[in-house]
């Protein structure tokens, strides 16, 4: 019997201002280095065999940080994608996206759209970045695209399918395992709806620091939550 694996790992990717304060760093060093950990996770979630990996990367709140700040983490996608690109093609990665790309600067949106077309017939693994992404917006477009779609205005019920259908993660499983690194036990705005049958493991660890190790205990515990054969009792 193979270890069974979550089909859906998301990942609140939290802690990289404070990896960088601890090293003396600036908090844009800290998320350049949460950059690089996000790379080495997408690779150890491709050996597990998981089927999606949804990655918060910025929430409908963050804009209210400082500009320079969110205009780094503005550029930081534009980087990615032109660097990793090539790579995902070749690892028949396909790449989504989740959130609002409407507000976001036209460079960064164009880079993250390019990279789901050029990505969309790989039948790989699925990376999904929630990029000004929020659980509250998310619910409320599904509910807007339902009434659109159909003639609420009448007797006809939403269902909980239909709100599904349309929510930016459609067509993916639901996430059995939530991950948040950085020590902080909140939600923040992360996959309200999608989040209602999942697992969710908090970590001291700052994302930047986030290995393949700590993944795999991540695996492991949600194995053992859910009464699995564990990870450790197979050789990977
Ligand atoms: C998470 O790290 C990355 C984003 C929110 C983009 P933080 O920037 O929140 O790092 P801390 O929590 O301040 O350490
Ligand atoms: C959550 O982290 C959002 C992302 C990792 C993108 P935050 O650092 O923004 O969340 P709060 O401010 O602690 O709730
Ligand atoms: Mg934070």
């Amino acid at each position: 019997m193979n270890a069974q694996i979550p089909k859906h790992i998301a990942i609140t990717m939290d802690g990289n201002g404070r990896w960088g304060k601890a090293r003396g760093l600036s908090r844009s060093e800290g998320h350049f280095a949460g950059v690089k950990a996000m790379e080495k996770v997408i690779d150890a979630c491709i050996s597990l065999r998981v089927e999606a990996l949804t990655l918060y990367a910025f929430s409908t709140e963050n804009w209210s940080r400082p500009l320079d700040e969110v205009n780094y983490l503005m550029s930081l996608p534009i980087k990615f994608f032109h660097e990793k690109l090539p790579q995902f093609m070749k690892r028949n990665i396909r790449i989504r996206t989740s959130g609002n790309l409407k507000k976001v600067p036209f460079p960064t949106r164009v880079a993250i759209e390019k990279a789901v077309k050029r990505t969309r017939n790989n039948d790989g693994m699925v990376v999904n970045f929630a990029f000004n992404y929020g659980g509250r917006d998310d619910i409320v477009q599904a509910i807007k695209a339902v009434v659109r779609e159909k003639d609420v205005s009448g007797s006809q019920d939403i269902t909980e399918m239909d709100i599904e259908k349309h929510l930016y993660t459609n067509g993916l499983p639901s996430p059995d395992l939530m991950i948040r690194t950085g020590g902080e036990q909140r939600i923040s705005n992360f996959l309200l709806w999608q989040a209602a049958e999942a697992e969710l493991y908090f970590t001291d660890v700052y994302f930047p620091d986030f290995d393949e190790t700590d993944l795999k205990e991540a695996v492991c515990c949600w194995q053992k939550q859910r009464g699995y054969v564990s990870i450790y009792e197979k050789s990977m």
